[in-house]
């Protein structure tokens, strides 16, 4: 099980308070919210990229932040909302990145590591950008290999921040599908989303993220409502059930009037 027990950060004039979290095996936890409301603030903090004010980050009740960097490796992966590589590498290569703290300091990855990787591009339908300077890929493909980068450590949590963002909608549900399947092998997943249609179908959980806080927390059917959404976005919604989903589309006027 991972903990965050009060997790709080500060930019300085943005702050994060308070954000308690508990994120059982093979459980998916969505954070919706809007624009700056502290859902990168709170991946990155949790990841240990940003540091929280308080040890408060902890998998089977063992600080996280203080593990060793191989082992946290293999704890967590995480996938950033946009990532920059310096240098023209291989999707390949790319991917074989995310085993480098499995590997000693002058090791070099072997066969067994790029099959390893392999596999993985193949689970994403990347295959055949195997040899592509990952600079040339469009948004979308650059997002499915940097989940498969992720992947490739076999971490038991993933933190994901918007994995669907460039996504057209065949892959936004190839990749929500597979954190669904890997949730029943066992992995964890928190990820950030911002459509709630997906967030109340692949979620098991979601927390309303607003002004650095937790506004509302529950099964999507418990937060994925009328009165909690119209708080957190400050607009009207309508949220209807089919098929056991809720569906939430936009209320008053659609000329975007409020
Ligand atoms: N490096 C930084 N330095 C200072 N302030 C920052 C920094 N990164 C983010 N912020 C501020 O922190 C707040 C939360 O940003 P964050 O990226 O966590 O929001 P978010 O919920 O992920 O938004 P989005 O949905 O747009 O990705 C914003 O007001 C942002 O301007
Ligand atoms: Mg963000």
């Amino acid at each position: 099980m991972l903990e965050v027990r009060g997790l709080a950060f500060s930019y300085g004039d943005f702050s994060i308070e308070g954000v308690t979290l508990e994120v059982k095996e093979g459980e998916v936890v969505t954070l919706l919210g809007p624009n700056g409301s502290g859902k990168t603030t709170i991946l990155k903090a949790i990841y240990g990229l940003l540091k929280p004010k308080e040890r408060c980050v902890f998998i089977d009740g063992r600080d996280f932040h203080e593990l060793p960097i191989r082992e946290r490796a293999k704890l967590a992966g995480y996938v950033p909302q946009s990532h920059t590589p310096p240098f023209p590498y291989t999707v390949l290569d790319v991917v074989v990145t995310g085993l480098a703290s499995q590997l000693g300091p002058f090791e070099s990855p072997g066969k067994e590591h790029y099959e390893k990787a392999l596999e993985k591009l193949g689970l994403l339908g990347l295959e055949r950008f195997k040899d592509k300077p990952y600079t040339q890929l469009s948004g979308g493909q650059m997002q499915l290999v940097l989940i498969a980068r992720a992947l490739v450590q076999e971490p038991r949590f993933l933190l994901l921040d918007e994995p669907t963002a460039h996504l057209d909608f065949k892959n936004q549900v190839k990749v929500l599908g597979m954190v669904r399947r890997l949730a029943r092998e066992g992995i964890s997943t928190i990820m950030t989303l911002h459509d709630p249609n997906l967030t109340s179908v692949y979620s098991d959980r979601v927390a309303l993220v607003k002004g650095g806080r937790i506004a509302a927390i529950g099964e999507p059917k418990e937060v994925i409502r009328e009165d909690v959404l119209e708080e957190v976005y400050g607009m009207p919604v309508s949220v209807l059930e089919f098929n056991g989903f809720r569906l939430v589309i936009p209320g008053g006027e659609l000329n975007g009037a409020d």
